[in-house]
């Protein structure tokens, strides 16, 4: 597989070498302050290239991906001053957005001298002049970006996952599972029952969709009951059936939640079923995601199965630890580390297949008219994939693990979203998948959001 990456299709001859700097502007302030720089004849680097968008609202982060897949040494993204958007508010989403993004940047070594953003007004001609150089004086100082993510050096090595931990006996829940299913089934509650059947293979379950009450001997439930059964909500094989009843652990719950903030579901759709969960067990060990997970009890539930409950602390950092080893590398190790990460990729796509959020008709990286994401299996589609789907999840992952269960190549998308959600959650006090009535935290914004690193 090509190691050829995302930033840079070729070697830079570096005698020669010019940094290009892609500048995303909105039209009414910061295009005009550079056009008012050119017409007063104010000088700068010759090095940027502007792109005019209506309004910094509208500056995509796939925009910004595609420029440093075209060859872009560094991007500089720049709208009005807060206050001052022509649409009122553009420029406030776009601060939520760039902040996340800035963050995702500098978690996969990506210098932060090649992605800046700034706020120039019409009037501030001299300002931009001043942005630009600095902007390219920075370039100029980390110089082109290597072909390969060189120059990391040795990699530090860590097993990357907490010490195996032995998974706990499950509750003994199944009399009364069936005895509900029967019941809401029976009563015409509920159209059809989705819960976790037998699989073919041993220690392995499959989701069971029961329409009938004489099916309900076909549910199940262990320590193998690991899917995130949200996902089949917004699938057309349970959407059909009309009125769905829906086991749910506390994570599953959560995602549920995630689709009800999104209007992908109605909630006197759904009647959820909550089974209380002290862990589940993913390749002989208790999985990561219930290391630090809180509640065996979902959140958002309808009925829910009586057991007693053993005490379960939070035992380890889990996801936590193994960001704060990443984040120790150096900038140019954590780029090769990602690298390798994602020159495994085969696109098979089996992480959005399993996501309960990833529900769209058409995924962006099946668009042909505009191509935004390349299909190939190589440096720079595998990355420009992985991002864009990265940001798609971020402030909207609940953390399930299951695109990092079922990756073949072992990638570790967990730590991509676990990382996001912890932007979020530092930054905007949102943790995804609690309260059903709150927006999404990239839907919004507050007026005090903040901007240190805007120019
Ligand atoms: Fe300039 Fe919205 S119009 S940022």
């Amino acid at each position: 597989m090509s190691t050829e990456t995302l930033l840079t299709p070729s070697a830079p001859d570096t005698a020669t070498w010019k940094p290009r700097l892609v500048a995303f502007v909105c039209n009414w302030c910061t295009y005009t302050g550079a056009d008012l720089a050119g017409t007063s004849r104010t000088e700068y680097p010759a090095n940027v290239r502007i792109v005019r968008l209506p309004c910094s609202g509208r500056i995509d982060p796939h925009f910004i991906i595609r420029a440093f897949e075209q060859g872009a040494d560094g991007v500089l993204v720049s709208g009005c001053h807060p206050g001052d958007c022509h649409y009122t508010a553009g420029n406030y989403h776009a601060r939520r957005k760039f902040m996340v993004l800035h963050a995702l940047a500098e978690f996969l070594g990506i210098e932060p001298e090649r992605l800046q953003f700034s706020w120039v007004s019409a009037a501030e001609g001299r300002k931009w002049a001043d942005v630009v150089s600095d902007v390219v004086a920075g370039l100029l100082r980390v110089g082109p970006v290597q072909p390969t993510w060189g120059g990391a050096g040795e990699l530090p090595v860590r097993s990357l996952s907490e010490p195996p931990r032995p998974v706990p006996e499950p509750l003994d829940v199944v009399g009364e599972l069936r005895a509900t299913a029967q019941r809401w089934l029976s009563d015409c509650r509920v159209d059809v029952f989705v819960g976790y059947g037998q699989g073919s293979l041993p220690g392995r379950l499959r989701p069971a969709f029961i329409t009938s009450p004489d099916e309900v001997d076909q549910l199940v439930w262990n320590e193998h009951a690991v899917n995130n059964l949200a996902t089949y909500l917004t699938r057309g094989l349970v959407k059909r059936h009309g009125r769905v009843g829906l086991l749910v652990k506390s994570c599953d719950a959560r995602a549920v939640v995630g689709l009800l903030q999104e209007r992908q579901i109605e909630r006197e759709q759904v009647t959820l079923l909550g089974v209380p969960c002290i862990g589940v067990e993913v390749d002989g060990a208790l999985a990561p995601k219930c290391h630090t997970c809180d509640s065996a009890w979902p959140a958002l539930v309808d009925e829910v199965l009586s057991a007693e409950v053993p005490l379960t602390p939070v035992d380890g950092e889990g996801l936590a630890a193994e960001i704060a080893w990443v984040e120790k590398m150096s900038p140019a190790q954590r780029r090769a580390w990602w690298q390798a990460q994602f020159d495994r990729c085969l696109r098979c796509y089996a992480c959005r297949a399993v996501c309960p959020l990833c529900y769209c008709s058409q995924c962006i990286a099946d668009q042909s008219r505009p191509q935004w994401v390349s299909k190939s299996s190589d440096g720079r589609g595998n990355l420009a994939w992985n991002l864009v789907r990265a940001f798609h999840l971020a402030g909207r992952c609940v953390g399930c693990g299951e695109c990092t269960r079922v990756c073949p190549s072992n990638i570790r998308l967990d730590l991509l979203n676990a990382k996001l959600a912890q932007v979020v959650r530092d930054e905007f006090g949102y943790v995804a998948g609690g309260d059903p009535d709150l927006p999404p935290p990239l839907t919004t914004y507050l007026l005090e959001d903040h901007e240190e690193f805007i120019r």
